[in-house]
């Protein structure tokens, strides 16, 4: 399908972006804030309100620490997301950030909100003393330095599919790591995660409903991206985190979420199990051959991969990265 036809779509899904914005984006002001969830500075008792905060984190295993700090890293290269998706064709064809494009509109909204995901876990994590603040520092730099390749190759659709998907990963990691903050006796760390999630299953929502419209105007050309898109495999956002160094922490930190369940193999065929179903891609009618050949590769590719994530071997050494050696707690 010819690029401008995408991006012709794009423009007719317009209104549905505008519409998506009001009904359910809230403004800054009517946000939560990084703030709402720390000690403040100006207390009397900071000092005090830290430490009942380390005391709390305690009790966090290592690995979680090395995964949630990874789950940081990956908020923190906020700058890439959003100029990835401003450079997609048809997102902002006037070059112009404060445009009031329904795009560009919504690429800031989105990007907004993921900045204060960054900014509260990176301040949560730093006052936890946990962490070697600097060397999480640098791989944050890095990252951003290396920038992101997502393999979209500045389709619209291939974009949104990417997001999709994502924005459910990303989701699904934050809620798991909740889950084990609140077992493992931190409820406030448990209580941002959630709250973290929360606007993650938004965008979801958000980058699903996009792409919806783009099925019901497309079904062909959508079907074509979704199968280049999983042909391809979704690869994470962090990955290009240690390019241009010896270092190997993006694998660490894939291995560990792996092996504590924070974001599993299951988890990406269950991800792409849902978006077959949501989309209803068994029942689009008008197709090519192509769209139906896409059809039928997409209806089986979950199962496909929930046997390689049954395949799989356990990751049984860990390396504990990115944390302060002195505070291990293993
Ligand atoms: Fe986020
Ligand atoms: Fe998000």
């Amino acid at each position: 399908m010819a690029i401008e036809h995408k991006m012709e779509v794009l423009k007719s899904i317009e209104p549905d972006v505008h519409a998506f914005i009001s009904d359910k984006m809230n403004l800054p002001e009517e946000c939560w804030q990084p703030t709402d969830f720390l000690p403040n500075a100006a207390d009397q008792d900071f000092a005090n309100q830290v430490n009942v905060l380390q005391e709390n984190i305690a009790g966090v295993p290592d690995t979680v620490m090395v995964s949630l700090v990874g789950n940081m890293i990956t908020e923190e290269a906020l700058p890439s997301y959003q100029t990835f998706f401003n450079l997609l064709k048809g997102v902002n064809e006037e070059r112009n950030v404060a445009s009031s494009n329904a795009w560009v509109r919504w690429s800031r909204l989105w990007t907004a909100e993921e900045n204060r995901h960054g900014d509260l876990l990176n301040k949560y994590l730093y006052l936890s003393g946990r962490v070697d603040m600097r060397e999480v520092e640098m791989s944050i730099q890095r990252l951003i330095h290396n920038g992101i390749d997502l393999q979209t190759y500045a389709d619209p659709y291939n974009g949104l599919i990417y997001t999709s998907f994502q924005e459910r990963a990303t989701k699904i990691s934050h809620m798991n790591t909740g889950k084990i903050a609140f077992k493992s006796g931190d409820k406030l760390l448990a209580k941002i995660c959630n709250t973290i999630a929360g606007e993650e299953a938004l965008h979801e929502k958000a980058y699903k409903f996009f792409m919806s419209k783009v099925f019901d105007t497309d079904p062909n050309g959508g079907l074509a991206a979704f199968v280049q898109m999983m042909k391809k495999k979704i690869v994470m956002p962090a990955s290009l985190m240690d390019a241009g160094t010896e270092k190997n922490n993006y694998s660490y930190y894939a291995a560990i979420t792996q092996k504590i369940g924070v974001y599993t193999s299951h988890d990406y065929a269950n991800i792409i199990d849902h978006l077959v179903k949501f989309w209803g891609i068994d029942k689009l009618k008008g197709l090519s051959d192509e769209g139906n050949k896409a059809q039928d590769f997409l209806s089986t590719l979950s199962e496909r991969y929930f046997k390689l994530a049954e395949r799989l071997q356990e990751t049984t050494e860990v390396q504990l990265i990115w944390l302060n050696k002195s505070r291990l707690v293993i």
